[in-house]
């Protein structure tokens, strides 16, 4: 599995937890991020990033922002990013298992880089469910693909 993670000047614990995470699991990825010196805007992290999950170059990308709000609604304008914004232990099982979520965001104004740090650990180590999920997941691309 190969991750691109990125950050906002207000994510840069987070930021950090996680790529330690990812270094303790031996995954791939590339720190896609600000550097923390100074306010940048969400977007200009968020898009780039979605893009190269949904062109392949990537298989996962993990957002953080303040709230995650504003990475979390960028990712999902980008045709084939499942965002999914997350500050608790179980919705990160939920959507892997249920919604194939590729992208995940989170707020570091909102949980601490601890919490975030297993909340990724989870969403990273849990398979699709796929059965009546798929069906679910397949019509969120249909719609996409009609509206393109
Ligand atoms: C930055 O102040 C903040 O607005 C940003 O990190 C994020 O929370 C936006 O959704």
């Amino acid at each position: 599995m190969k991750v691109i993670l990125t950050a906002d000047h207000a994510g840069m614990s987070i930021r950090n937890e996680v790529k330690d995470l990812l270094e303790e699991l031996n995954i791939e990825y590339e720190d896609a991020g600000c550097d923390g010196s100074c306010s940048v805007d969400y977007p200009d992290y968020a898009l780039p990033a979605a893009k190269r999950v949904a062109s392949g170059e990537f298989d996962r990308g993990i957002l953080i922002c303040g709230t995650g709000i504003g990475m979390s609604i960028s990712a999902n304008k980008v045709k084939g990013i499942r965002c999914a914004l997350v500050h608790d232990m179980f919705s990160a099982k939920a959507t892997r298992e249920h919604n194939n979520s590729n992208v995940l965001a989170m707020g570091e104004r909102v949980i601490g880089p601890s919490l975030a740090k297993e909340i990724a650990r989870i969403w990273l180590t849990t398979e699709f469910a796929g059965g009546r999920h798929e069906n679910r997941v397949n019509k969120i691309t249909a719609y996409e693909e009609n509206e393109s």
